[in-house]
């Protein structure tokens, strides 16, 4: 039976049964990530940014347990969805029952757009494929092991910035007094259209900035940021952001990482890294690794990982699909 679930309100019975099939998912398809652990998984479930919504639905068998969930996060014009469903259950059509549900919803709601991340070399790929959704982007991710990284070489990277800059470090997020230039950094480079669909938008306005890491916080993932400073001027000219999740503690995920196009060229890539990698290790006990995800054409960046010790590990796909298409090819009647 599939029906429409809240997270808010469900009972810590059904979040554990949650748990139990997300990790039989991950054991079979990623089988290097770190388990899941039950912590802020409600929260992480239900909380979401001003203006998004995100509906979720369950599917039940006779012993009360999940063996398959879907969501979709409502924002801006485009619905993007999350599915997954237990090994011991697949090719049984419960990816298809579920996605029905969520692409009729996302059709009333008057949405013409649906997107998914998708993991390279796993089922997923052809069941998205089978239903007619498009490969928009290509990503590659790639992991670091702690313990194979060159902390002298690391640290010594971390002091290492052109003349006129500086570095600093905020663990939760940045002081108000820098929301506005950071903000400024990211609209910085908002332009550059890399043909993805957007399905983690970056926030450009300071208020947005704001409402974004509240909300990450009340998801129970937790930013660490690293700005450069340039000193004449006092405008964040770089940054890069890492968040440690309560869900998976010991894996970081690496997100947005800009260099300002203006301070190019001065090694600041490298050295807010460094010195986030340097932060980290004493902030995170627990941590073991840090994950990131870069598209193949961005060389500069892709340079620096290597040289910090990031291994290629999986492509990441965006797919995407028009909803009254798909829904006439889930439910031929509509
Ligand atoms: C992708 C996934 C949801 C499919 O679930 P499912 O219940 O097995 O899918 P269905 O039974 O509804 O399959 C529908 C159709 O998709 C296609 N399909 C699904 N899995 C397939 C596979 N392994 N190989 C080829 N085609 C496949 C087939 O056309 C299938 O129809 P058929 O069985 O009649 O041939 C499931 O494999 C899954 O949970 N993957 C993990 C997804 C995820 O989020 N991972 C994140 C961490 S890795």
């Amino acid at each position: 039976m599939v029906r429409e679930w809240d997270p808010r309100t469900a009972s810590p019975a059904e979040i554990e049964s949650l748990l139990d099939t997300l990790n039989a998912v991950l054991a079979a398809d990623l089988p290097e990530d770190p388990p899941w652990q039950d912590s802020f998984l409600r929260e992480y479930q239900s909380e979401t940014m001003p203006g998004e919504r995100r509906i979720s639905w369950l599917a039940e068998d006779e012993s009360g347990r999940l063996p398959g969930h879907a969501n979709v996060l409502l924002l801006g014009d485009i619905g993007v969805v999350e599915l997954f469903v237990h090994p011991s259950m697949r090719r049984t059509g419960l990816a298809q029952t579920l996605l029905t549900k969520v692409v009729r919803r996302v059709y009333d709601e008057g949405f013409s757009a649906i997107g998914v991340e998708v993991v390279g070399g796993t089922p997923a790929v052809a069941f998205y494929e089978s239903l007619g959704f498009a490969r928009e982007y290509v990503e590659t991710r790639s992991v670091l092991k702690l313990s194979t990284v060159d902390w002298l070489a690391v640290g010594e990277t971390a002091g290492t910035i052109g003349d006129g800059y500086r570095v600093e470090y905020f663990p939760g997020g940045p002081p108000d007094e820098l929301i506005e230039g950071y903000a400024v950094a990211k609209a910085a480079v908002r332009d550059v259209d890399d043909g993805d669909l957007d399905l983690r938008p970056s926030s450009y306005d300071p208020e947005r900035l704001r409402d974004s890491l509240a909300c990450l916080h009340r998801r129970g993932m937790k930013p660490y940021i690293v700005l450069a400073i340039h000193e004449r001027t006092g405008a964040v000219a770089g940054l890069t952001e890492v968040v440690v999740p309560a869900q998976h503690p010991t894996r970081a995920d690496q997100y947005d990482t800009i260099v300002v196009p203006e301070h190019r060229g001065y090694g600041i890539d490298r050295a807010l890294k460094a010195r986030m990698l340097v932060e980290l290790r004493s902030a995170e006990p627990r941590l073991t690794e840090v994950q990131t995800w870069n598209a193949p054409d961005n060389e500069p960046m892709l340079k620096v990982n290597a040289e910090l010790g990031f291994m290629a590990d999986r492509e990441w796909y965006e797919y995407g699909a028009d909803v009254p298409d798909l829904l006439h090819r889930l439910d031929p009647k509509t």
